[in-house]
């Protein structure tokens, strides 16, 4: 609870020094020259968990703003599906201890295999900085709880820095964009502060769905890697069984497991497959789910099909996951304390994953 409250810090220290007044990126520590950023032609993005999902936020981030392909693994993947990488291919390795195997190795294969290497690490002087091109680090503070909460804030934070860092270099982006983006990057930490606010609210709904044996969670675009954050939050921390689907999938299978008061988890903030995602939430309902919605302030429409609504602020969709995770965290949180879970050192967990 208090690496989810040290969030809006956590956003910002990741932030200072890295932009200008005017919007313009400076992150001189990627030690890569930009004529070699020029000449990328693809991005990989590796890593295992929550920072997996704050690639996948991170793979719609810069296939938008640089149009750039990027391709993403699960760590423990990448290596033995033979990826294809060269001199022209960036690599980003995720990883807040920097001393996960799996991502290590990706990376020693990226790197073996000629593409230029960038960690996103929490820890100064970890085995994935050591060995990377470049590093842009997190400062979100040491993180304890086993359970990720600000690594995963901060590594969409600078994984975005590095998305729109990319844009500039490359110019796929005008700089008024890019200071656009940076200015509303610069909110992040009050709208966190204010989804924070919701903790009684999401307290008092966990304690209705505490002793729910299976929790589904669902979501479009950005909404998708945040609904796979949420549910591995309450698994971890609860012991529920929790499954994130992009919400267009359910009928292609999980809508199997709906059933009258299975309890699902809708992330809908305003986007542009909001549309979408209502209708989705309308397919859960009409089979006597119930619906916990996650939506954006001042949105009138979403009362009408959720059971539950959880109104956090407008965000810009591609930097909306940090703000919903939030209320996805308290939610593990409270349910994990409802049924006497240790929420600090969950069962067959380690902080960091030194083993294949
Ligand atoms: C997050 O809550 C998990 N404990 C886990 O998924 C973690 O994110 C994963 O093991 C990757 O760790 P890393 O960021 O240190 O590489």
């Amino acid at each position: 609870l208090k690496e989810i409250h040290e969030q809006p810090t956590a956003i910002r220290d990741t932030l200072v020094g890295r932009t200008s007044h005017s919007g313009r990126l400076m992150l001189d520590e990627l030690r890569i020259d930009e004529d070699t950023l020029r000449d990328v032609n693809k991005v990989f993005v590796v890593a295992c968990g929550t920072a997996f999902h704050a690639g996948l936020v991170a793979k719609y981030a810069i296939e938008h703003w640089t149009r750039l392909p990027v391709e993403i693994d699960i760590a423990s993947e990448f290596r033995y599906r033979d990826p294809v990488l060269d001199a022209n291919t960036l690599t980003l390795a995720v990883s807040q201890s920097g001393e996960t195997i799996d991502t290590l190795e990706a990376l020693r294969h990226a790197c073996r295999q000629g593409s230029r290497v960038i960690a996103v690490t929490n820890t100064v002087g970890s085995s994935i900085a050591r060995e990377a091109d470049g590093i842009l680090y997190t400062h979100a503070g040491p993180e304890i709880g086993v359970a990720a909460t600000k690594t995963f804030a901060t590594q969409m934070v600078a994984l975005h820095l590095v998305a729109l860092y990319l844009a500039q270099v490359r110019g796929s982006m005008f700089p008024e964009e890019i200071a656009e983006v940076v200015g509303r990057m610069h909110d992040l930490p009050e709208q966190v502060d204010l989804a924070i606010d919701l903790d009684e609210e999401v307290r008092e709904l966990a304690a209705m769905y505490a002793d729910a044996r299976d929790v589904i969670f669902i979501g479009r675009h950005t909404g998708y890697p945040a609904a796979l954050e949420g549910a591995l939050k309450l698994k971890e921390i609860s012991y529920i069984h929790a499954e994130g689907h992009p919400a267009g999938e359910l009928k292609h299978g999980p809508i199997a497991l709906l059933e009258e008061g299975l309890p699902v988890v809708a992330v809908a903030t305003e986007c542009h497959v909001y549309g979408k995602v209502l209708s989705n939430i309308q397919e859960v309902k009409a089979r006597g789910a119930r619906v916990i919605a996650v939506a954006t302030e001042g949105d009138r429409e979403i009362g009408k099909y959720a059971d539950h609504v959880l109104f956090v602020p407008r965000t810009p969709e591609l930097l909306a996951p940090v703000v919903v995770s939030v209320p996805l965290q308290l939610l593990a949180y409270h349910v994990g304390k409802a049924r006497g879970c240790d929420v600090d050192q969950p069962r067959n967990l380690a902080k960091s994953v030194t083993v294949e």
